[in-house]
């Protein structure tokens, strides 16, 4: 899933640069047809398409084991950034303590190196509690 993640990062820049070049050529829409495909696939796999085109909510929400796999595992299976890891027990409990609502609000608003939303703004507030459960629950 890692790499999953990188490509879909990586396909949001060619995404961009891609727009960008198209503006200053349009005589070469079939290169960029081609090389926007991969990235249709990607989002065909059910990962975001990195918030260019989605706007909340579009799409089929991903279960909270897939949003967790898809967007956080990337630093609280690691512990990357400072993060706790799930199932680190000792490290939740004084995050459990401060209520679930609190961890809600900070999973997506973003809290000091907590990115808003895990970094995905694709992600609905639903989805983003999904994922948060399925951490701590894992975590307890
Ligand atoms: C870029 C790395 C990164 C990603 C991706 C990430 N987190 Fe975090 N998360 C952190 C860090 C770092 C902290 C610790 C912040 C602190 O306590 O200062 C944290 C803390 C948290 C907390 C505890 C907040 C609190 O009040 O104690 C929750 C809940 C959480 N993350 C949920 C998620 C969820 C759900 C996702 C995926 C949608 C996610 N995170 C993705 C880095 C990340």
């Amino acid at each position: 899933m890692k790499v999953l993640n990188t490509l879909a990062v990586l396909g949001l820049s060619a995404a961009v640069s891609v727009s960008a070049f198209a503006a200053n050529n349009s005589m070469d829409k079939e290169a960029i047809a081609e090389r926007l495909q991969p990235i249709g696939a990607l989002c065909l796999q059910g990962e975001d398409c990195g918030g260019v085109a989605a706007a909340p909510a579009a799409g089929p929400a991903k279960s909270p084991e897939e949003t967790y796999n898809a967007v956080c595992m990337a630093c609280h299976n690691t512990g990357a950034a400072g993060a706790p890891k799930k199932g680190d027990v000792a490290a939740w409990e004084p995050r459990l303590a401060q209520g679930m609502d609190t961890l809600y609000t900070h999973a997506i608003n973003g809290f000091n190196a907590m990115p808003a939303r895990g970094g995905n703004p694709s992600l609905s507030d639903d989805e983003v509690k999904g994922a948060v459960d399925y951490l701590v629950e894992n975590s307890k």
